[in-house]
């Protein structure tokens, strides 16, 4: 008889058997959240200043975000996209209220939103010159981030993330961020498209002046290309704003979101104006999963709480003294604090040092962040969150930078 196999029940050794190697994860583990606070599985309380990478934007179970998800749960989960389901509808109607004429295809991240708004640049180019595979190029910016799959990836032009994927999914340029000339100058006859985030998050959270902005959508116009704009980490209220480029006036071409969407239930979307919303057709993209009725509840109920508590409001009044705040943090530690950058609860510390021994150091102070590339710190607190849990958040990075003062 051989001998049974050990039963493994703590939570460490279960990844360390069976969970892929592939993220440097923190020795911890969450079992239970409310509103900005999670909690491990020693007890344990900490304020979650990730919300799960710019995800959980109402905080962890909002009554009324986990009412509707368990009202739909019960009531119907999934149909495909061969049907009709009348979550989806009412949200492409309230992401179109947002984002202005378009329309909406759903799918399931947000690295699928990109790899979808890649694809429309594709047919972009084709109605454009005539010929398939001719007019392909997208113009992305230095360290931009646009996800994992090999369209993003390929667009992502960051060695860490491309290195051992070659050959890469042909036709990306790269520009200099908020150097207008630096894209216009690499536009030519075979040119699709212009892809940027409104402010890149994993490259350092590093914003998009206004008059970049301005200056890209005449760039396209001029020259008849799509301005997409990637706002998987920075939309949905997370600055203030419903989308972030709202801050400069622009209406982009396409616009993928996810991440908040959600508010924790996985769910993307693109926008598409109603002038290239016609380029899909059917049969030319799809996915099983996408907007589903319980995915769509779960978004509808993000959009409810948003609106009906006055978040995005709420975001820009809080997030002003907070900022100012961490400000002063970098007025009064300047060896390890060199800039605060960012807008409404998408903050980053750049530090002038490696992150790492702060992010582990803060969260043994109770205070949970993420780093983000070139030494920052991004903060992210949930768009609920109160004066008085910001506060917090301040003290405990002001202990952290005294103690390693
Ligand atoms: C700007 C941006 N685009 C795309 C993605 C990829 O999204 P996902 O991880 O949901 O595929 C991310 C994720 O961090 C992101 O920040």
């Amino acid at each position: 008889m051989s001998t049974p196999s050990i039963v493994r029940t703590n939570t460490a050794d279960l990844y360390d058997a069976h969970v892929l190697k592939n993220y440097a994860r923190a020795p911890l583990t969450l079992v239970r959240g409310r509103g900005a606070q999670v909690w491990d599985d020693a007890g344990n309380a900490y304020l979650d200043f990730t919300s799960g990478i710019a995800v959980s934007a109402l905080g962890h179970c909002h009554p009324h975000w986990v009412a509707a998800v368990q009202r739909q749960a019960g009531e119907l989960i999934h149909t495909s996209n061969l049907y009709r389901n009348p979550n989806q509808g009412e949200l492409a109607r309230r992401l179109v209220g947002y984002a202005g004429p378009g329309r909406v295809f759903f799918c399931n991240s947000g690295g699928e939103a990109d790899e979808g708004m890649i694809k429309l640049s594709r047919l972009h180019g084709v109605a454009k010159s005539g010929v398939e595979g001719k007019c392909i190029k997208v113009i992305v910016a230095k360290n931009a981030f646009h996800g994992r799959m090999f369209g993003g990836m390929s667009a992502t032009p960051q060695e860490k993330i491309q290195k051992g994927f070659s050959p890469l999914v042909p036709g990306f340029a790269v520009g200099e961020l908020n150097n207008l000339e630096s894209f216009a100058s690499q536009v030519d006859a075979d040119t699709a498209a212009i892809l940027v985030e409104s402010i890149q998050g994993e490259g350092g959270i590093n914003p998009c002046t206004p008059e970049f902005l301005l200056g890209l959508r005449k760039l396209c116009d001029e020259h008849n290309l799509l301005l997409l704009v990637d706002e998987v980490q920075c939309g949905i209220g997370r600055t203030g704003n419903f989308y972030a480029f709202e801050a400069a006036g622009i209406r982009p071409d396409a616009i993928a979101m996810a991440k908040g969407l959600g508010g924790g239930f996985p769910i993307g979307a693109i926008w598409i104006s109603e002038r290239h919303a016609e380029l899909f057709q059917p049969g030319s993209h799809g996915t099983t999963f996408g907007g589903t009725p319980l995915a769509c509840a779960a978004g509808l109920a993000v959009l409810d709480v948003i609106e009906r508590e006055d978040l995005l409001a709420k975001v820009r009044q809080h997030s002003a003294p907070w900022i100012a705040a961490l400000q002063q943090l970098a007025t009064d530690f300047p060896a390890q604090l060199a800039t605060v950058r960012g807008r409404g609860f998408l903050v980053g510390l750049q530090l002038t040092g490696d992150p790492a021994p702060y992010v582990a150091a803060l969260r043994e102070q109770g205070l949970l962040v993420v780093a983000a590339g070139n030494n920052v710190i991004r903060v992210l607190p949930p768009l609920t969150a109160t004066p008085a849990e910001l506060a917090r958040s301040v003290e405990i990075l002001r202990a952290v930078l005294v103690a390693k003062a």
